[in-house]
């Protein structure tokens, strides 16, 4: 099949988009709102864009929570997801009032961040504390559906020490998940090497 993403004219039951560009890191969002507010969400349109400077992207389908802090207050944590904490990611993506604390909701504890304000999930073994620099908006977006690109400029990395050894991290033993299509996911507990050619 070929389809016109325009009009988006698959056929299929459900959008297959999601399928097929995979895996999809998940950024699970801290930030925290004009109020105080603390809020804590699961977004898997998101990728690093760079190193030196570290630049970190997530598309937010209309103008969720995180998106309405992270302009007002201009921080956010991206924590990683992880198979262990897998339950907690999928409880803190329910749509709930922008009062309620999703780190409360899910059990989960809070640790302070070194450069920012809000906290990081205390149980992640990894954190990026982040400085919103603008909000990229397509120009088929529109404000009740439309994506909205955030991007942000990473400016701390926490890392558990405890999966450093020998000078690298051990990705596969913090067992990171991503997102796939439908409610699939995968989890990277195995990885292989290949070096580039000269
Ligand atoms: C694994 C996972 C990934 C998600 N990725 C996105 C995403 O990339 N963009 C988005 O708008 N919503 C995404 N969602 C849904 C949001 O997490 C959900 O709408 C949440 O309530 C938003 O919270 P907020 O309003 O506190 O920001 C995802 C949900 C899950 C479980």
């Amino acid at each position: 099949m070929l389809y016109d993403a325009t009009r988006n004219d698959h056929g299929l039951a459900i959008d297959p988009f999601k399928a097929v560009i995979v895996p999809r890191p998940i950024g699970w969002i801290s930030s925290l709102g004009a109020d105080g507010n603390v809020n804590l969400a699961p977004y898997s349109f998101f990728n690093a864009m760079s190193e030196k400077p570290a630049y970190v992207v997530f598309g937010s389908g209309g103008r969720k929570d995180s998106l309405r802090n992270i302009e007002e207050t201009g921080e956010f944590v991206c924590n990683l997801a992880t198979w262990d904490l897998r339950e907690a990611v999928n409880a803190t993506s329910a749509t709930v009032e922008r009062a309620v604390d999703e780190f409360e909701l899910a059990g989960l504890g809070k640790a302070e961040s070194r450069f920012v304000r809000p906290p990081r999930v205390a149980e992640t073994p990894v954190a990026f504390e982040c400085v919103y620099e603008q909000t990229i908006r397509p120009a088929a977006h529109d404000a009740t559906s439309g994506y909205a690109i955030v991007l942000g400029r990473v400016v701390g990395v926490y890392i558990d020490d405890a999966f450093i050894h020998e000078g690298r991290v051990d990705t596969a033993a913090m067992k990171p998940i991503a997102r796939l299509g439908y409610s699939e996911y995968a989890v990277i507990d195995e990885v292989f090497r290949m070096r580039r050619p000269d």
